[in-house]
């Protein structure tokens, strides 16, 4: 039997009823036989401060190990203000410390956002994108998911009921999984 390709999958909001964190757990339903996708949640992280980094708190060393033990990371993140959310960008900056010991490095990744907006999280998508290139990440270019007029695509229990948005999201984990196995 062949290896599943593991894929760590981060939220970018900490709000009960998220909608991009119900878009994780679609995709986890929808995820192929050959992955499974586990989602970390960064709640709890204290704000990072430059010099703390040295010696960090038990949930980032856990966060950078589940980093390290996936194959792909899979991040899900509302736009705040016309970028990352703040707590996500924390979450980031942790993992990518101390200097020379980031867990980022050379990781093979995919974005999906979702917003009660019209053009569904692009610009957020787009400033993460910048960060991956510093943290020599490697995202997969296409499809891009931006789930847009949100909390139509989702019923009341958080359930993705959209079959268009469904697909997408499958033809996302697709091409990551293909992407994580080129690089592995
Ligand atoms: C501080 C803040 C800034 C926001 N800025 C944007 C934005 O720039 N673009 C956008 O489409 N939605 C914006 N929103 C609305 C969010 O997309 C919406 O609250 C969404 O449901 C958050 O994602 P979640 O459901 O996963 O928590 C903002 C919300 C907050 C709280």
């Amino acid at each position: 039997m062949t290896k599943k390709i593991r894929i760590l999958g981060i939220s970018g909001s900490l709000r009960e009823g998220s909608f991009n964190t119900y878009a994780l757990n679609a995709a986890k339903k929808l995820c192929p036989e050959s992955a499974e996708i586990e989602i970390f949640s960064i709640a709890g992280f204290p704000e990072f401060i430059q010099g703390q980094d040295e010696d960090p708190p038990e949930i980032v060393t856990k966060f950078k190990e589940a980093i390290r033990s996936a194959d792909a990371v899979l991040v899900s993140s509302p736009e705040y203000n016309y970028s990352v959310p703040g707590v996500l960008k924390n979450a980031i900056d942790w993992a990518s410390r101390p200097y020379g010991d980031s867990a980022w490095e050379g990781k093979t990744a995919a974005i999906m956002g979702a917003s009660p907006g019209a053009i569904g999280t692009a610009r957020m998508q787009y400033h993460l994108r910048q960060i991956m290139v510093f943290l020599d990440m490697h995202p997969i270019n296409k499809p891009e998911v931006m789930i847009n007029n949100c909390a139509e695509k989702f019923d009341e229990s958080g359930e993705l009921i959209h079959e268009g948005t469904q697909k997408i999201i499958r033809m996302m984990l697709e091409a990551l999984i293909e992407h994580a196995k080129r690089f592995a």
